[in-house]
């Protein structure tokens, strides 16, 4: 029996996370999140209200689980604040039940300024980010001038430190991109008081998830984005800041890898990708626009409409390797009820060369041919079905296909958002 479990996105994000984990939760009796930061935007549907979440774990949507924000987090005090608040109104208690780690690093307004800012001045190499200052707030993490949770309670380490990173982010500010000066008092005050509201939910993290071990207590530690957004495995430069594969679980919560017991991978039925970068499965306009709108795909943080394409075992293949996947769970089968036919990318074919393992080359993943294989679709409704042996033969054998493609056992099945649709193997 695997105890503690992490889940991830084996493609770029947007699998459907939120419902999964939100299921896996009910065994679960606390749930971290390990890296990445409000960029996120998981959405679980509870009854007929949707609850979209940012910061905080899927898990607090269940009574009596622990949510801990894990110390690869970069938090955005405001957002969080705002989020619990959000929780509140919809008669989510966060009491006692959240917790942040002490060592957790900061995103400042400058981080958010940033991030827009350079998107807008380099519009040549821009990534599409969300501008949420995810990326400026781990590059000061990288660079060691970082402020982290713990920092906002030592008033003296705090101020120096703020007042040294805003010389340097105010000079930068006006002499590349001509924007006007932060105020050093007015963020000082903010974060001031947020720290005042978030003090008690602050931990050691690595302390509380271990201790949480040894009493033999369950853990799922949930990844945010995707493989192929991961800073070291992902479309590099087209990619988040963090390690949002399995190992970013280890360094963002203070846990050793002999302490998880499983890798599951999020996987939807076919492909979608938010922001710039290459998409080499990515449709044609007319089957966008029909998929896009069967499975509204449109981003849960900034709204954005998400590409859509063909399901990529070239990249998933690459998910299984990288995170160690022992199992994957397919959403949004149900998206593809009326299609006649399904295509399913086996390999890249570029100048000559067939890649069957994800290439790292930048121009082979722009310019390469998908390598398709084609199945035939069910062309009737699943969302209704209770059980995978009642599935249409032409979807059971899509996912048998699948799995057979990138090396891993499906065992959950996502056919509507609901929690009662979905189907366990
Ligand atoms: P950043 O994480 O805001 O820096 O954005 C970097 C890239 O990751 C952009 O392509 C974003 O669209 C993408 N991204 C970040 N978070 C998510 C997410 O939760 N789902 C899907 N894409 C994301």
């Amino acid at each position: 029996m695997a105890n503690n479990i992490a889940v991830v996105g084996a493609q770029w994000g947007d699998e459907g996370k939120g419902k999964i984990i939100d299921i896996l939760s009910r065994d679960a009796d606390y749930v971290v999140r390990y890296q990445g930061g409000n960029n996120a935007g998981h959405t679980v549907v509870v009854g007929n209200e949707e609850i979209i979440l940012h910061l905080v774990p899927s898990g607090i949507l269940h009574k009596g689980k622990i949510c801990i924000i894990g110390n690869g987090v970069v938090i955005d005090p405001e957002a969080l604040l705002a989020e619990i608040d959000y929780l509140k109104q919809k008669k989510i208690s966060v009491n006692g039940n959240l917790l942040i780690s002490e060592e957790a690093h900061l995103i400042f307004p400058y981080h958010k300024v940033l991030d827009k800012l350079r998107e807008e001045k380099f519009r040549k190499t821009k990534i599409g980010t969300t501008g949420k200052g995810i990326g400026p707030c781990y590059t000061d993490k990288f660079s060691r001038c970082g402020i982290r949770v713990a920092d906002l309670y030592n008033r003296k380490l705090f101020r120096e430190k703020l007042e040294c990173n805003m010389e340097e982010k105010n000079a930068i500010f006006q002499k590349v991109y001509g924007y006007n000066k932060f105020s050093f008092d007015s963020i000082y005050r903010d974060y001031i008081r947020f720290a005042a509201r978030i003090k008690p939910l602050v931990v050691n993290c690595s302390v509380v998830i271990n201790e949480a071990i040894r009493k033999k207590k369950k853990v799922l530690f949930e990844g945010a984005q995707g493989t192929l957004l991961d800073i070291d495995h992902g479309t590099y430069p087209f990619v988040t800041s963090s390690n949002s594969t399995s190992g970013g679980a280890c360094v963002g919560t203070g846990v050793g890898p002999t302490r998880i017991d499983k890798v599951i991978g999020v996987v939807k039925a076919y492909t979608t990708r938010v922001g710039e970068g290459p998409f080499p499965t990515e449709f044609t306009s007319r089957l966008m626009k029909n998929i896009r709108s069967r499975g509204k795909e449109f981003g849960a943080t900034t709204g954005r409409p998400r590409r859509c394409g063909w399901f990529d075992t070239v990249g998933v293949r690459h998910a299984v390797n990288v995170n160690g996947l022992d199992g994957i769970v397919v959403t949004k089968l149900d998206v593809l009820d009326k299609m006649p036919m399904l295509k399913v990318c086996v390999a890249y074919s570029y100048r000559g060369k067939t890649y069957t393992s994800y290439p790292a080359d930048l121009e082979v993943l722009w310019k390469a041919k998908p390598v398709y294989e084609e199945l035939p679709g069910w062309e009737s409704d699943t969302s209704g079905i209770k059980e995978f042996s009642k599935l249409p033969k032409n979807a059971r054998g899509y996912i048998r296909r699948l799995e057979k493609l990138v090396g891993a056992r499906v065992e959950m099945i996502s056919i509507g958002s609901e929690r009662n649709q979905t189907l366990f193997i």
